[in-house]
């Protein structure tokens, strides 16, 4: 055991997981940065039984950073947190066909979260309040493992090109509508298909199924070259699928790791909370 008694167990190709952080009880000192450390090495951490409520999820998070403002919960008590719910106002699940699942829906295609904001988020914390009988997982793969393993001569040329990251265009393809807010999202940006993580100085793809093309290329040729790297970084056998427990907290690095819902039969509540912390300007590697 390390000194900040936390001890990590791989989950599979990416991740760690600890039972060491007593639930409810927000690590600092040691324990914190063990458990950052572990977030920018392994990409995404789990932490079981950890149930925790609103404030307590912010307070963990506020420890990574200042926190993205992404203008989707305005009003609510938390602001901070992204409710990922089916359950309307009154309690009741909302069927799959109304329009603020149709926008979820967003998140079944592989992405890093708000990789459409000039300075996309660095940290994200999940937690899981209720969840489904069946489905509803989460897959993560490595966009660091992407580039790492990709062949030298298929590397060649990529770092100079740039994604169109355009969320409009991404909302459009589910047709979702804009969530409130949202609007400050602004205008398509682009970002460097190869860059360099600002903690660690690794190098990682960045790219999303949600990408709509590659500056200064023809579009089906952008769109293939992007489709083609996002099957290589999401091989099934460099996937991790998380099944999750009432009470899951997971952290993951955005910079590095692609996620997503592969859906669910809608018919019974899934509630989560969803915490960002904002990053910087993506930097070429
Ligand atoms: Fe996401």
């Amino acid at each position: 055991m390390s000194a900040s008694g936390l001890r990590f167990h791989p989950l599979g190709p990416i991740g760690v997981e600890t039972a060491d952080i007593e639930p409810g009880r927000i690590p600092e000192g040691e324990a914190f940065e063990a458990l950052r450390a572990a977030v920018l090495e392994h990409g995404l951490v789990i932490l079981p039984e950890q149930h925790l409520e609103r404030g307590p999820q912010i307070e963990l998070a506020r420890r990574f950073g200042t926190l993205e403002d992404h203008g989707f919960s305005e009003g609510t008590a938390h602001p901070e947190v992204i409710p990922i719910s089916n359950l309307d106002e009154s309690g009741r699940v909302r069927g799959m066909h109304h329009p603020s699942m149709r926008t979820f829906r967003i998140n079944e295609s592989w992405h890093t979260d708000s990789s459409f904001r000039p300075t996309p988020a660095s940290y994200s914390l999940l937690a899981a309040e209720v969840l489904p009988r069946a489905g509803g997982e989460t897959l993560f793969a490595s966009l660091r493992l992407g580039w790492t393993e990709l062949p030298e001569g298929e590397r060649a040329g990529l770092r100079k090109l740039r994604v169109v990251h355009d969320y409009k265009d991404a909302y459009a393809r589910v047709e979702g509508f804009v969530p409130g807010g949202a609007t400050a999202l602004g205008d398509p940006v682009s970002h460097p298909l190869v860059r360099r993580h600002p903690d660690t100085g690794e190098p990682a793809l960045f790219l999303t199924g949600h990408a709509s093309g590659i500056e200064g290329l023809p579009p089906d040729e952008g769109k293939a070259l992007l489709a083609k790297l996002l099957a290589w970084c999401t091989r099934e056998d460099r996937v991790y699928r998380h099944r999750w427990r009432p009470g899951d907290l997971v952290i993951w690095d955005n910079r590095f790791m692609l996620h997503r819902t592969p859906g669910f039969d809608g018919e019974n509540p899934r509630v989560l909370h969803h915490v960002r912390v904002a990053g910087g300007p993506v930097e070429p590697y």
